[in-house]
């Protein structure tokens, strides 16, 4: 499972880039407007930290309005995926933008008959989303399973996208459950990385050096 990003913060991109793990970046609107900042800047500088797909997510709500909105901004640079919501119009858009050769991500994914409808529409990834899902008391995991096993049972290309990722857990699960990437906030990262034995065993190395060499100098 490759491990996505979701933020249009550029210093959060910044730091997991420089972990060597990052694959690629979500965007939402909710995330671009938290920036405050020119969205087409965002992503050139986004593009410019991490040499993966960038999701990039269009607000208009008809086909043809989508489509035209996502020109400018795939123009941007070949790594930008234009992000399309699973509803009639979204799919529309999708195919009109796989025919023209610029790759979407389907997003608001809540079921696998839409990540179904939207591969077969071109999508080249679809986005169920699992912590809006367990919010509302369903599972969202089994979406990403479900979603997994369908694409591969009838050998659908689309990537699965687990998103709304809320913690650690979520992603051990969506990785079990064979999503092939899943793109979480900084802090579910940041959290994944951390353990307190880690912290304790390295301070103990630490110090357990140090006590040798002071033996070893008060020795010499
Ligand atoms: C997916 O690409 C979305 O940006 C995202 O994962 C939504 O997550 P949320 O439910 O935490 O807002």
């Amino acid at each position: 499972m490759k491990l996505f990003i979701d933020t249009a913060n550029v210093d959060e991109i910044r730091e997991v880039a420089s972990w060597g793990v990052l694959a690629g970046v979500t965007t939402n609107p909710s995330l671009v407007a938290r920036e405050g900042r020119d969205f087409r800047s965002v992503l050139r500088e986004i593009v410019s930290i991490v040499d993966g797909p960038v999701s990039a997510e269009v607000v208009s709500t008809r086909a043809a309005e989508m489509v035209e909105e996502a020109l400018p901004l795939a123009a941007i640079h070949p790594n930008i995926v234009i992000k399309v919501p699973v509803t009639a119009e979204g799919l529309k858009a999708t195919h009109e933008l796989a025919r023209r050769g610029i790759r979407t991500n389907v997003t608001l994914v809540f079921n696998p008959n839409q990540a179904l409808l939207a591969a077969r529409a071109g999508a080249a990834f679809v986005s169920p989303f699992v912590g809006r899902l367990d919010d509302v008391g369903h599972d969202g995991v089994q979406v990403v399973r479900d979603t997994v096993e369908i694409f591969r049972k009838h050998g659908i290309a689309t990537e699965v996208i687990a998103a709304s990722i809320r913690h650690p857990m979520h992603l051990v699960e969506a990785a079990r459950a064979g999503a092939h990437i899943a793109t979480s906030p900084y802090k579910v990262l940041q959290a994944a990385l951390q353990h307190p034995l880690t912290d304790k065993g390295l301070e103990r190395f630490l110090k357990d050096w140090e006590a040798a060499r002071e033996a070893v100098a008060g020795g010499a």
